[in-house]
């Protein structure tokens, strides 16, 4: 056993703590992270406890001038953080009693680092959530800007990864829009349920002082005090939640980034990631490797590892405190940084990527896009759909077998499948024709794509320097009162 000498809290200790057990106990060197979040709980505590009459005015103020000291020395990188101290509450403190003295030593009257720490996470977990936020908000903004610029740009649509019908390019854009719009709700709905102050829950069973929960609650910004003193000290749901929803997040993300690599490799050569974003291979000179979306797509599997790693760590937890929760900080903070990494590198590479139009033109060309659209106009001369399915295969097979699309083979041909068709078919099998075909809410159609971006626009708030809606547009879609229902929704 190797003895250290400086036993931090106690006096009931006979013993010195084994030195390498103060190393493997110790969380400073990642919970300074939230030395900020710590001085402000603790300046609202000392201020709360002058209030009712625990500290003396000059006592609270020379906390609040040592602390001030604290944060500025921390910021300027002169402050020592020390093992000994454990971790970054108990470094301040110490810092604290040697600035200030006396009244340093009491500022932990009616508070444990236990009610400390979960309000420090939180507190650093809410302006972190923000922060992610501003970034998602940004990449959401660059798909919007993406999206308006090809709402008429002719692509193929997939399911089980083979043409199945086609959409614009915006329309696929705007679906990615959805999924991120979802986890942006989620943030929000997980900030506001986390804003709620454990201090004063001290220990696990609260204080013997007339400490006074809700004023340092509204010093903190928290929504109220938490209701029950236990499960304040035990509780991590909001971090389990923050992690869930940046794995949704993560997950969306990896899809995005498996299209995008799929789409700028040359088989399917419809867009381009500007070099910037790319890198080359260190053996073969003509790659161009599309590696920022490869690699958020590999750290989504980092960040469901967090998810349930904090699952498990919180799994079969005896009530209140329990020193495993001190293994709640390195997936968070590892969260928080892979999330606002990979949002940051998305958010700048959108409004680069470059689409291709004449290839996803062409592929769409290919595959039988429109097959569904004939069935449809079959559907309106009176066919059953059933009956046209197979009338429309048939015709699918002449196709195949020579090597033609739907829209290349003659009146006559499509005549013998059935002798309803007639010349306006053409149109129908068009891609032009088949897309504005979609016309009703969460359609491809190119002029309700335009006003699923002018929705998305005042969902979030922001406005597209070019964009421009007129207002015979907005009349010719029949569901545009449903639609600003559903804005209403969101923005209540
Ligand atoms: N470093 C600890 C943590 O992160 C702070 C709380 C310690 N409380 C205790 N009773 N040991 O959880």
């Amino acid at each position: 056993m190797n003895i250290n000498s400086q036993k931090l809290s106690s006096a009931r200790f006979a013993q010195a703590t084994d030195a390498f057990v103060e190393i493997f106990t110790a969380s400073v060197d990642f919970d300074k992270r939230m030395a900020n979040q710590d001085i402000q709980g603790s300046l609202a505590h000392a201020k709360m406890l002058c209030k009712v009459g625990v500290l003396t005015d000059s006592e609270r103020d020379l906390i609040i001038r040592g602390l001030t000291q604290i944060q500025s020395e921390i910021e300027h990188g002169e402050f020592e953080w020390s093992i000994q101290q454990e971790d970054v509450h108990m470094n301040i403190e110490a810092r604290l009693t040697h600035l200030i003295g006396i009244a340093g030593k009491k500022l932990h009257t009616g508070r444990s680092r236990n009610d400390q720490v979960a309000t420090d996470i939180r507190l650093y977990l809410r302006d972190e959530i923000a922060a992610i936020g501003d970034e998602l908000k940004r990449l959401q903004l660059a798909i919007l800007n993406l999206a308006e610029q090809h709402t008429d740009t002719i692509m193929p649509g997939f399911t089980h990864l083979q043409v199945a019908q086609p959409i614009v390019f915006g329309h696929h854009l705007m679906a990615w829009f959805e999924m991120l719009n979802r986890d942006a709700d989620r943030l929000r709905d997980c900030a506001k349920r986390l804003n709620v102050s454990p201090l004063g829950a001290a220990a696990l069973a609260g204080t013997s002082y007339p400490i006074d929960r809700h004023f340092s609650a509204e010093l903190l910004g928290f929504s109220y005090p938490s209701a029950n003193s236990l499960d304040s000290v035990s509780d991590r749901d909001f971090a389990i939640e923050f992690t869930a929803t940046a794995s949704i997040l993560m997950m969306h993300l990896s899809r995005f980034s498996e299209e995008l690599i799929l789409w700028a490799s040359a088989q399917f050569n419809f867009i381009d990631i500007p070099d910037a974003f790319c890198t080359g291979s260190s053996i073969m000179p003509q790659k161009k490797n599309p590696d920022v979306p490869e690699l958020v797509r590999g750290k989504s599997g980092r960040v469901t590892g967090h998810l349930v790693a904090l699952l498990m760590l919180m799994k079969s937890q005896p009530l209140a405190y329990n020193k495993d929760n001190q293994e709640d900080k390195e997936p968070l903070f590892d969260t928080v940084d892979t999330l606002l990494n990979c949002l940051r590198a998305y958010a700048d590479m959108v409004p680069h990527l470059v689409a291709k139009k004449e290839n996803m033109y062409r592929a769409a060309k290919q595959g039988f896009a429109t097959a569904t659209d004939l069935a449809d106009y079959l559907v309106r001369k009176g066919v059953a759909f059933r009956d046209a399915h197979e009338i429309v295969g048939l015709a699918v097979r002449l196709g195949v077998e020579t090597k033609r699309d739907l829209s290349e083979l003659t009146l006559a041909e499509l005549q013998t499948f059935s002798p309803l068709i007639g010349e306006e078919v053409f149109e129908v099998l068009s891609l032009e024709g088949s897309v504005a075909a979609r016309s009703h809410i969460g359609g491809t159609a190119p002029e309700t794509v335009r006003i699923a971006i002018r929705t998305a626009c005042e969902r979030l708030e922001v406005q597209l320097p070019h964009f421009h809606i007129s207002g015979e547009e907005l009349r010719l879609n029949l569901y545009q009162p449903q639609i600003s229902t559903a804005c209403q929704h969101l923005a209540e």
